[in-house]
Protein backbone atom coordinates (compact mmCIF):
# COMPACT_ATOMS: atom_id res chain seq x y z
CA UNK A 1 0.00 0.00 0.00
CA UNK A 2 1.75 3.74 -1.37
CA UNK A 3 0.81 6.67 0.91
CA UNK A 4 -0.93 9.53 -0.49
CA UNK A 5 2.49 11.62 -0.87
CA UNK A 6 4.66 8.68 -2.17
CA UNK A 7 1.45 8.07 -5.09
CA UNK A 8 1.35 11.82 -5.50
CA UNK A 9 4.98 11.72 -6.43
CA UNK A 10 5.14 9.07 -8.87
CA UNK A 11 2.04 10.25 -10.60
CA UNK A 12 4.08 13.44 -11.35
CA UNK A 13 7.32 11.20 -12.50
CA UNK A 14 4.96 9.16 -15.12
CA UNK A 15 4.19 13.45 -16.57
CA UNK A 16 7.58 13.94 -16.57
CA UNK A 17 8.42 11.13 -18.21
CA UNK A 18 5.76 11.99 -20.54
CA UNK A 19 7.44 14.74 -21.04
CA UNK A 20 10.61 13.83 -21.87
CA UNK A 21 8.99 11.79 -24.47
CA UNK A 22 7.37 14.70 -25.83
CA UNK A 23 10.28 17.10 -26.00
CA UNK A 24 12.87 14.26 -27.39
CA UNK A 25 9.88 13.50 -30.35
CA UNK A 26 10.08 17.28 -30.72
CA UNK A 27 13.68 17.43 -30.94
CA UNK A 28 13.11 14.11 -33.44
CA UNK A 29 11.14 16.32 -35.57
CA UNK A 30 13.11 19.35 -35.87
CA UNK A 31 16.56 17.32 -36.33
CA UNK A 32 14.28 15.94 -39.71
CA UNK A 33 13.47 19.35 -40.29
CA UNK A 34 17.55 20.41 -40.87
CA UNK A 35 18.03 17.73 -42.44
CA UNK A 36 19.70 15.25 -39.65
CA UNK A 37 18.25 12.20 -40.52
CA UNK A 38 20.78 10.09 -37.96
CA UNK A 39 19.95 12.76 -34.84
CA UNK A 40 16.24 12.51 -35.91
CA UNK A 41 16.38 8.09 -35.03
CA UNK A 42 18.67 8.94 -32.01
CA UNK A 43 15.79 11.12 -30.77
CA UNK A 44 13.05 8.86 -31.74
CA UNK A 45 14.51 6.24 -29.90
CA UNK A 46 15.05 7.96 -27.10
CA UNK A 47 11.24 9.14 -27.37
CA UNK A 48 10.16 5.39 -27.35
CA UNK A 49 12.34 4.61 -24.10
CA UNK A 50 10.34 7.31 -22.12
CA UNK A 51 7.61 5.99 -22.82
CA UNK A 52 8.44 2.40 -21.68
CA UNK A 53 10.05 4.75 -18.03
CA UNK A 54 6.14 6.34 -18.13
CA UNK A 55 5.10 2.98 -18.15
CA UNK A 56 7.03 1.03 -16.10
CA UNK A 57 5.98 3.16 -13.08
CA UNK A 58 2.21 3.28 -14.50
CA UNK A 59 2.79 -0.57 -13.82
CA UNK A 60 4.18 -0.06 -10.52
CA UNK A 61 1.02 1.61 -9.56
CA UNK A 62 -1.25 -0.48 -10.93
CA UNK A 63 0.37 -3.38 -9.18
CA UNK A 64 0.38 -1.64 -5.67
CA UNK A 65 -3.61 -0.85 -6.24
CA UNK A 66 -2.78 3.07 -6.13
CA UNK A 67 -4.75 5.59 -8.13
CA UNK A 68 -3.29 6.81 -11.43
CA UNK A 69 -3.93 10.09 -12.18
CA UNK A 70 -2.72 11.57 -15.61
CA UNK A 71 -1.84 15.21 -16.12
CA UNK A 72 -1.46 17.68 -18.87
CA UNK A 73 1.57 17.34 -20.84
CA UNK A 74 3.43 20.33 -21.51
CA UNK A 75 4.45 21.70 -24.84
CA UNK A 76 7.95 21.23 -25.90
CA UNK A 77 9.74 24.08 -27.65
CA UNK A 78 9.69 23.58 -31.42
CA UNK A 79 13.35 25.18 -32.62
CA UNK A 80 16.60 23.71 -30.43
CA UNK A 81 19.18 26.13 -32.22
CA UNK A 82 22.49 23.90 -33.13
CA UNK A 83 23.10 19.96 -32.65
CA UNK A 84 25.46 20.82 -29.71
CA UNK A 85 22.44 23.60 -28.08
CA UNK A 86 19.98 20.12 -28.53
CA UNK A 87 22.21 18.02 -26.86
CA UNK A 88 23.02 20.67 -23.71
CA UNK A 89 19.51 20.90 -23.44
CA UNK A 90 18.88 17.12 -23.52
CA UNK A 91 21.70 16.80 -20.71
CA UNK A 92 20.21 19.96 -18.52
CA UNK A 93 16.61 18.04 -18.59
CA UNK A 94 18.10 14.40 -17.92
CA UNK A 95 19.80 15.89 -14.86
CA UNK A 96 16.72 17.24 -13.85
CA UNK A 97 14.77 13.78 -13.99
CA UNK A 98 18.01 12.97 -12.21
CA UNK A 99 16.82 15.04 -8.88
CA UNK A 100 13.36 14.17 -9.40
CA UNK A 101 14.47 10.48 -9.24
CA UNK A 102 16.94 11.55 -6.15
CA UNK A 103 13.84 13.39 -4.61
CA UNK A 104 11.37 10.59 -4.47
CA UNK A 105 13.96 8.17 -3.40
CA UNK A 106 14.61 10.62 -0.84
CA UNK A 107 11.23 10.21 0.03
CA UNK A 108 10.57 6.65 -0.42
CA UNK A 109 13.70 6.24 2.66
CA UNK A 110 12.00 9.02 4.74
CA UNK A 111 8.44 7.01 4.63
CA UNK A 112 9.90 3.88 4.94
CA UNK A 113 8.61 2.54 1.88
CA UNK A 114 11.15 0.35 1.03
CA UNK A 115 9.17 -1.43 -1.32
CA UNK A 116 9.40 1.79 -3.82
CA UNK A 117 13.35 2.58 -3.44
CA UNK A 118 13.60 -0.92 -4.60
CA UNK A 119 11.86 0.20 -7.46
CA UNK A 120 13.49 3.24 -8.07
CA UNK A 121 16.97 1.50 -8.27
CA UNK A 122 16.19 1.21 -11.81
CA UNK A 123 15.60 4.35 -12.61
CA UNK A 124 19.00 5.55 -10.21
CA UNK A 125 20.78 3.46 -12.60
CA UNK A 126 19.20 4.18 -15.99
CA UNK A 127 19.67 8.00 -15.35
CA UNK A 128 23.89 7.17 -14.79
CA UNK A 129 23.44 5.37 -18.29
CA UNK A 130 21.15 8.48 -19.93
CA UNK A 131 23.94 11.05 -18.53
CA UNK A 132 26.86 9.37 -19.56
CA UNK A 133 25.24 8.72 -23.28
CA UNK A 134 24.71 12.54 -24.05
CA UNK A 135 28.09 13.90 -22.57
CA UNK A 136 29.84 11.30 -25.16
CA UNK A 137 27.94 13.05 -27.70
CA UNK A 138 28.36 16.23 -26.43
CA UNK A 139 32.17 15.78 -26.39
CA UNK A 140 32.19 14.14 -29.86
CA UNK A 141 29.89 17.16 -30.95
CA UNK A 142 32.56 20.10 -29.63
CA UNK A 143 35.53 17.99 -31.28
CA UNK A 144 33.92 17.93 -34.49
CA UNK A 145 32.86 21.68 -34.29
CA UNK A 146 31.73 23.48 -37.31
CA UNK A 147 33.54 20.48 -39.29
CA UNK A 148 30.23 19.51 -41.86
CA UNK A 149 32.14 15.57 -42.35
CA UNK A 150 32.77 15.51 -38.63
CA UNK A 151 28.68 16.66 -38.30
CA UNK A 152 28.04 14.09 -40.96
CA UNK A 153 30.08 11.22 -39.25
CA UNK A 154 28.26 11.98 -36.27
CA UNK A 155 24.75 12.15 -37.85
CA UNK A 156 25.45 8.21 -39.39
CA UNK A 157 26.74 6.86 -35.95
CA UNK A 158 23.05 8.12 -34.34
CA UNK A 159 21.36 6.85 -37.25
CA UNK A 160 22.39 3.56 -36.12
CA UNK A 161 20.59 3.49 -32.78
CA UNK A 162 17.87 0.79 -32.31
CA UNK A 163 15.32 0.96 -29.81
CA UNK A 164 15.60 -2.19 -27.57
CA UNK A 165 12.09 -3.00 -26.20
CA UNK A 166 12.64 -3.69 -21.94
CA UNK A 167 11.50 -7.23 -21.87
CA UNK A 168 14.22 -8.13 -25.12
CA UNK A 169 16.75 -6.82 -22.43
CA UNK A 170 15.99 -8.58 -19.18
CA UNK A 171 14.51 -5.43 -17.90
FE1 LIG B 1 13.28 8.76 -18.30
FE2 LIG B 1 15.54 10.13 -19.76
O1 LIG B 1 14.72 9.78 -18.13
Amino acid sequence: MLSEKITKALNEQINKEMYSAYLYMAMSAHSTYVGLDGFANWFMVQYQEEMTHAMRIYNYLKEQGARIELQAIDQPPVDFGTPLDMFEKTLAHEQFITKSINDLLTLANEEKDYATAIFLQWFVTEQIEEESNDNEIIAKLKLAGEDGNGLFMIDKELGARVFVPPAAEGK
